[in-house]
């Protein structure tokens, strides 16, 4: 039984975790499969946007506690392995050259909070719990947290990886971790909104942009003062983005906005 279904139409993927019962908690099978669904859709040229969400009543619960529990029988060995294909997994999506919307309704907490931390737009709705319970379980959120804290930053990872408080989507947003907060009712059709801006958006410059936002986070200024007049100097002579001044210009829509 596969733990996540993959679906696609009209340029956009929908990733969705699959295991309700558990609130989409994540185990072995789960990491294995979204990083492999990720990765395969880097190279699928007609999908535009990939849409993270989860099935039933919340969005993820986290690492599966029955799954962690089972670290005694392993060796140190084992579990640093174990560990280092959950980072694989987060890197997949965070590394996604196509644009992910997070789908978030009622809980993200522990791993769940770091999946919506490695989408590119996260919209919660408001009733949705956040948090980094890891703490409450006497672990730390050790393998999300470079994701993490690129997008809350230290102060609110002191504040709350140490204490594992759950929190309000409103907080959630303040923080940077999410970027809207709907009602449960609007919760669809703000995705779709966000679809919209992206099927206007040229598809390789919204890859490149993605792509530009890691190398410039990742560089000095003296770096990115060449990295950044290279990347958009390919930009302007690209054909897609000679397409998007010209149709500027001639007051038309462009020829890949849909
Ligand atoms: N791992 C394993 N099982 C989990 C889980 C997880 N991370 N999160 C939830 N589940 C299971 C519960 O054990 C329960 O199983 P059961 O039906 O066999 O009793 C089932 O999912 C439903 O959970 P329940 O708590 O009854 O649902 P809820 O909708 O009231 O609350 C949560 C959902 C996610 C808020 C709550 O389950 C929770 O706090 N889970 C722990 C999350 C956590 O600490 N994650 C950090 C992991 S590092």
């Amino acid at each position: 039984m596969p733990t996540i279904s993959v679906t696609t139409n009209d340029g956009v993927a929908r990733v969705t975790l699959a295991r309700p019962d558990v609130r989409n908690a994540f185990n072995a099978d789960v990491i294995r499969e979204l990083r492999d669904a990720f990765t395969q859709l880097n190279d699928h040229h007609l999908i535009r946007a990939v849409v993270l969400a989860g099935e039933g009543k919340s969005f993820c619960g986290g690492a599966d506690i029955n799954w962690m529990r089972g670290a005694l029988d392993l060796s140190y060995e084992a579990n640093v392995i174990d560990a280092e294909a959950m980072s694989d997994m987060f890197r997949a999506i965070d590394r996604c050259k196509k644009p992910v919307i997070a789908r978030i309704h009622g809980a993200a907490l522990g791993g769940g909070a770091g999946l919506t931390a490695v989408c590119d737009i996260a919209i919660a709705s408001d009733e949705t719990i956040f948090g980094f319970t890891e703490v409450k379980l006497g672990i730390i959120p050790a393998v999300i947290s470079p994701f993490v804290l690129s997008k809350i930053g230290a102060t609110h990872a002191r504040a709350l990886f140490l204490t594992g408080e759950r929190f309000s989507a409103l907080r959630a947003m303040q923080i940077g971790l999410v970027h809207e907060v709907v009602g449960y009712d609007m919760l669809d059709s703000a995705v779709d909104r966000v679809l919209g801006e992206l099927r206007t958006a040229g598809p390789l410059a919204t890859a490149a942009a993605k792509e530009l936002i890691v190398q410039v986070a990742a560089s000095s200024y003296d770096d990115t003062r060449s990295l950044t007049a290279e990347a958009i100097a390919l930009r302007r002579a690209s054909d897609e983005g000679q397409e998007g001044l010209r149709a500027f210009l001639e007051r038309r829509p462009a020829e890949f906005a849909k």
